[in-house]
């Protein structure tokens, strides 16, 4: 079982995005009750439609700010899986207030809406952004500091983990806080392969990488994401005096863009475009091009992902494309 025996109901928000769609495709099935919360502001109803049928199953479509509407609807839920989040990380450059909102208000309303209902465990979904430059050469774990973003998301989930852990020491609750490295599969709406497909659509001849190419990050398979955090929260209990952790989230291996653009081309079957490189020192303002942490802390309790980051990147390509189905 995903998360265990002793919860029942689970309380998805973000249920409608891209990872929060395979935790729902996860937990239905092991019999979980399960509660999407989605303002659909980046999620689509297609990625849950096929669970509508089910009384297992429950979809609210809401925004997390809506602070009554959310404690209304917690209620009763064993866990919080809070997934719901900005995701556009570029946009943030000329709507900065939307990681102030999305982030850190909704993570501060969660944890409030849980005070006030008495849930206590929560699984939230940081990111390496949080190290801002501190990981752009060095490999960082959980205790680098200090954690000075370079992007406004990454500060909207720092400020995000900081709520977690005060109503963690200050009112109960258990938090164990994730954050990933690139997490890629099946319905993307973002990031680089999402991207890069899309413009080879647009244009087989050529595909032009933004920033100096020197891109390097790691990416693994979303369900690895979702074990890992779900065998966490399995295997680490958290305790009255120690009542949040920090876990990063992804392979010990990196990917590099250009790699990333060479499996596209291989993978869309265009050999003849060419990959071009912009040249530019970052992509866009608050752009982080390497990211390096370790995962060792999690590595060491026995968790490992089974693909390589590239490998992970040539079934997500394969995935998007319609090569395969599923999880395969
Ligand atoms: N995908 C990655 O590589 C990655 C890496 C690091 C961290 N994360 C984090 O994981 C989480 C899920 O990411 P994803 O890639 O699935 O993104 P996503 O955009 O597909 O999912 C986010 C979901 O949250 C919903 N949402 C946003 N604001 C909301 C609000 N105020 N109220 C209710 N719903 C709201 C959106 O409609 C969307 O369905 C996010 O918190 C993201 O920051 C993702």
């Amino acid at each position: 079982m995903l998360l265990g025996d002793s919860i029942h109901k689970v309380f998805v928000t973000g249920g409608a995005g891209f990872i929060g769609s395979h935790i729902v495709d996860m937990l239905l099935p092991q019999g979980y009750e399960v509660t999407v919360y989605d303002n659909l502001s980046n999620g689509k109803i297609e990625y849950i439609s096929h669970h509508f049928n089910k009384p297992r199953f429950h979809f609210i479509q809401a925004d997390v700010l809506d602070l009554p509407k959310l404690i209304d609807n917690l209620r009763g839920h064993d866990l919080v899986w809070h997934l719901a989040a900005n995701t556009d990380i570029i946009g943030g450059y000329t709507q900065p207030e939307r990681d102030l909102r999305d982030c850190t208000m909704a993570a501060f309303n969660i944890v409030e809406a849980m005070r006030l209902t008495g849930i206590r465990p929560i699984l939230f979904s940081s990111t390496g952004a949080v190290y801002g430059d501190l990981c752009k050469d060095l490999s960082v774990s959980e205790s680098a500091g200090p954690l000075l973003p370079v992007s406004t998301y990454g500060a909207g989930k720092i400020g995000s983990e900081a709520f977690l852990s005060a109503y963690s020491y200050v009112y109960g609750l258990q938090a164990w806080i994730f954050r990933f490295g690139n997490v890629i599969g099946a319905r993307m709406t973002h990031g680089v392969i999402y991207d890069f497909i899309n413009k080879m659509r647009q244009n087989p001849r050529e595909l032009l990488i933004r920033g100096d190419g020197q891109q390097e990050k790691n990416y693994f398979l979303v369900e690895e994401c979702i074990e890992g955090m779900a065998f966490a929260f399995r295997n680490i209990p958290m305790t009255d005096e120690h009542p949040c952790d920090v876990f990063n989230l992804g392979t010990t291996s990196i990917s590099k863009v250009t790699t990333i653009a060479e499996i596209i081309r291989e993978e869309m079957n265009f050999p003849e475009a060419n990959i071009l490189i912009e040249g530019t020192k970052k992509a866009w303002p608050g752009d982080q091009p390497r990211v390096h942490f370790t995962v060792d802390k999690i590595n060491k309790l026995q968790w490992k992902t089974c693909y390589s980051s590239d490998e992970a990147v040539r079934i997500a390509v394969r995935r998007m494309l319609g090569k395969t189905d599923g999880m395969v």
